[in-house]
């Protein structure tokens, strides 16, 4: 069997953007397919697995599973370079020189923890697969000491010991909306190895050194350290962030109490460039298929590892989020004159955030769901989301225009914060509303706008003039 190890084998070709790879990319979601196309983009030559022969056959004839600003042109030009290939056929990966796996890692049904399920089904089908010299690279969000458990597992499927599966963990840190430039010019690159410091982890990193070869040649930060604090990076950053939103809603809160202004507030506290303005935008707060599950599966990883109360702080800052929910349903009964039981409420906005069709844990529908189960008639409206919203959560009136959504309401509630809402000029709605009333659940609307065209604007956090 030859030695992986021997680091000459691997000679360095750091931050050479002349030497492209053979790259396999397991699990074609949202983070694989985007990481597929930019590695191909880059000049790489790419082969994307996935189980859903579907999703498969639907990528391979240039369509997308999901709307990603560039995605579809990206996926066209890559396609054309004949560089990228799609497979529901395991065996056809074998000649790559690094596997990236891609695949989810959802809350568990009923538990807080990551469901595991697709990470190491994934090890397993690819260790017979996986040439000597490959290197395995793990993308996903996994709990800590996964990446030593995927290794044994990878050995196990593969027929040989855990010190000859090469593996680096390699978390990504897109955010949707913007996933190709966080994909292309990340922040930062983040490689936990088994062993810093010795051959074999160098050998890898000069491996992976050569997949970004572009991105480090144009000076992005890469670190290396030992797989706990690489998979603890992810979680934490996103716990960080998750924290950063639920703070500026706990400030809000108090504003609505005490008759302050959570937008000024954010705005004043920002300048300290120790806070900074970023993800202080009070409203609905944080939704999505990561940060929630994320602060989730680290609290019970915590407790798995007896250092729950390390992060108790989290249930808190999920608490804070989820009132702010509620909060809005109060907001919206208080507005239809103290009852939602036969009104009529707009919803704008059903993606959990903007430029995205992703309604995973969506603030907006599970409003929207709440003031319907409050016995109002709910319309929804949102850009891009509706056909994902009809299937999964069908319930609310799903309508393809403003005009429709507003038409009679008692109450429009502006709850994911797309530039098409923000750009709406009032005037032309004030007469289809059965009273012109619009609470912004994400202070982006301008108050000033909407009361020059003859409506109550109320906001969270903020003063009730
Ligand atoms: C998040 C992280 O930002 C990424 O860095 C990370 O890679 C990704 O999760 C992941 O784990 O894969 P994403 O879920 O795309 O990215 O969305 P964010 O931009 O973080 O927004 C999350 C939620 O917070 C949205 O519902 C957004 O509306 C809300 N938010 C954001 C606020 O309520 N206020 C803010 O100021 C910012």
């Amino acid at each position: 069997m030859p030695g992986w190890a021997a680091s000459a084998a691997f000679p360095s070709r750091r931050y050479s953007a002349e030497v492209t790879q053979t790259i396999s990319v397991i699990g074609t979601g949202y983070l694989g397919a985007v990481h597929a196309v930019c590695m191909a983009h880059l000049g790489h030559a790419v082969i994307a697995y996935d189980v859903d022969e579907t999703k498969v056959t639907a990528l391979a004839n240039g369509r997308t599973p999901l709307y990603e600003p560039g995605l579809d042109e990206l996926l066209a030009s890559s396609l054309a370079t004949g560089r990228l290939t799609f497979t529901s056929n395991l065996a056809d990966v074998a000649d790559a020189d690094v596997h990236f796996i891609c695949v989810g890692t959802p809350q568990a049904p009923g538990e807080n923890r990551a469901d595991l399920t697709y990470v190491y089904a994934a090890a397993d089908a690819l260790g017979p697969h996986l040439r000597e010299d490959a290197l395995v690279v793990g993308k996903s969000t996994v709990p800590v000491a996964t990446a030593e458990r995927l290794r044994r597992r990878i050995a196990t499927a593969a027929g040989r010991p855990a010190s000859q599966v090469r593996l680096v963990w390699n978390p990504e840190f897109l955010r949707e909306g913007f996933a190709i430039e966080d994909t292309l010019t990340p922040d930062r690159f983040v490689y936990g190895v088994a062993e810093p410091g010795t051959p074999e982890a160098e050998a890898d990193v000069a491996l992976l050194d050569a997949v970004y070869a572009k991105s480090l040649a144009d000076g992005t930060p890469r670190l290396v350290m030992d797989y706990p604090s690489a998979e603890l990076v992810k979680v934490a950053a996103n716990a960080f962030l998750a924290t950063k939103i639920s703070f500026i809603n706990a400030m809000s809160e108090v504003c609505e109490a005490a008759g302050g202004d959570v937008v000024a507030l954010a705005e004043a506290i920002g300048h300290d460039d120790r806070i900074g303005h970023k993800f202080l935008g009070a409203g609905v707060g944080f939704g999505g298929g990561c940060l929630p599950k994320d602060i989730r599966a680290f609290m019970a990883r915590a407790g798995e590892l007896g250092a729950d109360q390390a992060l108790t702080f989290l249930r808190e800052v999920d608490a804070i989020n989820l009132r702010r929910r509620a909060r809005m349903v109060d907001l919206a009964r208080e507005a239809c004159g103290g009852t939602l039981h036969g009104r009529t409420v707009a919803v704008l906005g059903a993606a959990f955030k903007p430029n995205s069709d992703d309604i995973r844990d969506s603030p907006a529908l599970d409003i929207a769901e709440m003031i319907q189960a409050a016995g109002a008639s709910v319309r929804v409206h949102d850009p891009r989301a509706l056909h994902v919203a009809r299937v999964q959560r069908p319930g609310p009136d799903y309508v393809d225009t403003v005009q429709e959504a507003v038409a009679g309401a008692h109450v429009v509630l502006h709850l994911t914060e797309w530039q098409e809402y923000r750009d709406l000029d009032p005037s032309t709605l004030t007469t289809s509303v059965t009273t012109p009333v619009i609470i912004d659940g994400r202070n982006k609307l301008d108050p000033a706008r909407w009361r020059e065209a003859g409506w109550t604007y109320r906001a969270l956090g903020r003063p009730h003039i």
